[in-house]
């Protein structure tokens, strides 16, 4: 028995490429982008993937062929949308660190809004966009990031919506961000925005947040500032064990119920929900050690190219690309074992205290589920490893579509 991507074994593509590698789905990518996509049509929406997810330049182009936007973080991500072809027209610039350089490259290329996160940062926009005066031909757009105060229910890290966290302003200091931008013929009033963290499961949260930005808008309308979008980010859960999933089909009648009699389009940034569960990484065992108190299954793959385990201790199932035939051992007998990385930290670890197949054996390939989100996005050179190669599926066609990095390309900037 073994696994497949679409129509393509998982195996041939690690003999291909080596290990570790990401893989990933075409299809899998479109249908999610399908499901989030498909249930709001009954209201304007504009869909910005969030490029942090899954910076891949094929992905974006993949994404950007279906329709989406982006949702963009640095000067870094939206030159990668750029070379992608997005429409500039449906690029939202998110984060609460923009530099001057990185606004003046938003403003360059004509993006949709910049999502303002503090007085400073206002500041700035109005500042870069007067001084680029005849060049402008028209002023910057901006959203406010509002802080609803909402729990989210999610790990602290990735949890950004309560006055504790760094993201965003309250709503009054929002509503005296809006009168100062209202007042510049530099600032174009456009949105509302809000995020409130990443991997939520309820419901709830997000329709709390939503109504903290209506609630916003219509405060605005009184002062007559006219905003024409909701953005209310991202942060739709997905199953990596056996959680509950988000009802997805309840969030988006609830939005709809509650966009519908408005005037607004809405702006959602989903990006673990489009690529998480279409990718992996596949890794191969080298070895088994048994000490005295614990199994380790240790593989080539570490924290340096899978984060998530070390980070968050988040949980991603591993499999066997390939079950041995029967007889080596009788079917469902288990080992337990922390599958671990070579890095020469106790943090490096995939997996603990995990019931694997106990036939697995040094040379054996294991596949890391659900990895397409901040996998290779969040991997790094430590211990001077090279970042692993990353392939797309397309039914029985897999492709390479970046290369697995080399020790030159590490030590390529470096002087001695
Ligand atoms: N919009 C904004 C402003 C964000 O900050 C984020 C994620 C998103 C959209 C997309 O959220 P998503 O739909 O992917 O949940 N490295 C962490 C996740 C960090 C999320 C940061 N912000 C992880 O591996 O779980």
């Amino acid at each position: 028995m073994q696994f497949f991507c679409e129509a393509v074994p998982v195996s041939s593509v690690a003999e291909q490429h080596g290990t570790p590698t990401y893989l990933y789905s075409q299809a899998g990518i479109l249908e999610n982008f399908r499901r989030v996509t498909q249930g709001l049509r009954q209201v304007p929406c504009l869909f910005c993937y969030s490029v942090k997810a899954n910076s891949n330049l094929r992905i974006l182009r993949l994404l950007r062929e279906a329709g989406a936007g982006f949702d963009i973080v640095s000067g870094g991500e939206l030159a990668r949308v750029r070379r992608a072809g997005a429409d500039p027209a449906r690029v939202v610039f998110s984060g609460v660190g923009k530099t001057a350089a990185e606004v003046d490259a938003g403003l360059e290329a004509g993006i949709l809004m910049f999502n303002v996160e503090s007085a400073g940062e206002l500041e700035l926009i109005e500042r870069c966009a007067r001084e680029r005066g005849s060049r402008q031909d028209r002023p910057a757009g901006i959203s406010v990031r509002v802080n609803p105060n909402v729990l989210a229910e999610t790990h602290p890290y990735i949890s950004t919506g309560q006055t504790i966290h760094k993201f965003g302003v309250p709503k009054e200091e929002a509503l005296e961000l809006y009168r100062r931008a209202a007042a510049s013929p530099h600032l174009k009033v456009r949105g509302v925005a809000c995020h409130i963290g990443s991997q939520i499961l309820a419901v709830e949260p997000f329709l709390q947040a939503l109504d903290e930005i209506l609630s916003v808008a219509g405060r605005l309308h009184s002062l007559d500032i006219e905003v024409e979008f909701l953005d209310l980010g991202g942060g739709f859960g997905i199953r990596y064990e056996n959680e509950e999933p988000l009802d997805l089909d309840r969030l988006t009648r609830e939005i709809e119920a509650r966009i519908r009699p408005t005037p607004y389009r809405l702006i959602l940034e989903p990006g673990r929900s489009v690529v998480g569960d279409a990718g992996i990484l596949i890794t191969r065992v080298l070895y088994v050690k048994r000490n005295q108190s614990k199994n380790f299954i240790i593989t080539d793959a570490g924290m340096n190219d899978l984060m998530r385990p070390a980070l968050y201790r988040s949980y991603h199932r591993i499999v066997p690309v390939k079950r041995r035939d029967q007889g080596t051992s009788s079917v469902g007998d288990k080992l337990r074992a922390d599958v671990v990385g070579p890095l020469c930290e106790t943090g490096d670890f995939l997996a603990q205290d995990r019931e694997i197949d106990d036939d697995v054996q040094a040379g054996d390939l294991l596949a890391v589920l659900t990895a397409g989100a901040y996998g290779y996005a969040l991997a790094s050179n430590y211990n001077s490893r090279p970042r692993p190669a990353e392939v797309i599926v397309d039914r029985d066609k897999a492709e390479l579509i970046r290369s697995r990095e080399s020790v030159e390309d590490l030590m390529a900037r470096e002087t001695l």
